[in-house]
């Protein structure tokens, strides 16, 4: 009799253990860099919540705000090991990968966000999402950021201005090329250091959006802001072609739509916060917010724009005038 319980508890528990782990939901660990009131933080939150409706909570997002998880330099690489599932880097980070999207870093190439959006949306710009196939990640969306503005410990109006000066810039060998025709001193340094570097004085300024500059507070250690849209920051959402082979075709069209739907509305914060976190930071009245006059534009234009030749072979020529007939 004993004997017979025994088994009958070891069956019952077998088969509840089993019936946990067909229960267990597929995890996808997000990781990203930003704070959370940004639009990619805002974004991913949103895209947690669509994943949880849309496949009854048998897919679970696990959003990873601030470099908790892994810095953007790392996570590439801590997605094709399997650490860490889904991520929105700066297009600017894939340099390792591939060449071609350079293409969204250089100088004064769009015009505005309706000039991005044509670009993305066009044959070309979405071909541009398998740039980095071959290497084992798959290119889902994009999501933008905004225009990326100039700080730094002194005043810039003209390209002159910035000569000598030490610039924080993403990993990206066309950004180096951009603060080196002004003979500034870019250094290649992860967003998480940002903060510190600035406020140490260990550099003099950076490049990056009104909404980066606000919720990681570098507009407190940096007197003066020019605004001067000189450049794209935009996101990749990459997963590994390893995990999107693991889910069933079902779930892949549940976690695209959720991911459309989320990008759509990150695109719209991103839009909003431009305007929003420009004026939070004029009211603090910590720094100056320059605006140039066309004449100083023209003179950023001018001191930036040899960049792109020497790029051209890289990105293509076809690519980067197709990219900027979309300003048209
Ligand atoms: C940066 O490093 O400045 C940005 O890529 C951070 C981000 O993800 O917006």
């Amino acid at each position: 009799m004993r004997i017979l319980l025994t088994a009958a508890f070891v069956a019952v528990s077998l088969i509840s253990a089993a019936g946990a782990v067909a229960d267990e939901p597929t995890v996808i660990k997000f990781s990203h860099v930003v704070a959370e009131n940004t639009p990619k933080g805002l974004m991913a939150q949103r895209f947690q919540e669509l994943v949880a409706e849309k496949t009854d909570a048998e897919i679970e997002v696990e959003v990873y705000p601030n470099s908790q998880l892994f810095g953007d330099d790392k996570v590439l690489e801590a997605m094709l090991l399997g650490d860490v599932q889904m991520a929105a880097p700066a297009l600017s980070k894939f340099s390792r990968y591939t060449d071609v999207l350079a293409l969204y870093d250089l100088p004064f190439l769009f015009e505005d966000l309706d000039a991005v959006d044509r670009f993305q949306q066009s044959e070309e710009g979405q071909a541009m999402l398998n740039a980095v196939a071959d290497k084992g990640l798959i290119g889902l969306g994009y999501l933008h950021n905004g225009m990326k503005q100039l700080s730094a410990s002194k005043p810039l109006r003209v390209p002159e201005d910035a000569e000598g000066l030490k610039f924080r810039i993403m990993s990206s060998d066309v950004l180096e090329a951009q603060f080196e025709v002004l003979n500034a001193a870019p250094l290649k340094k992860p967003f998480s250091e940002v903060f510190t570097l600035l406020q140490t004085k260990a550099i003099d300024g950076q490049e990056n959006t009104w909404s980066n500059i606000y919720s990681k507070k570098f507009f407190e250690v940096q007197p003066y802001i020019t605004e001067s849209n000189h450049g794209l920051l935009d996101y990749m959402v990459v997963t590994s072609k390893e995990f999107w082979s693991r889910l069933t075709d079902e779930q892949r069209t549940e976690v695209k739509a959720a991911l459309d739907e989320a990008l759509a509305y990150g695109n719209q914060i991103a839009r909003d916060k431009a305007i929003e976190d420009k004026e939070k930071i004029a009211e603090s009245g910590r720094t100056e917010i320059i605006e140039l006059t066309p004449e100083q534009r023209a003179q950023w234009v001018e001191a930036m724009r040899p960049v792109w030749r020497q790029f051209e072979d890289d990105i293509g020529a076809e690519r980067i005038e197709a990219a900027y007939r979309s300003n048209d």
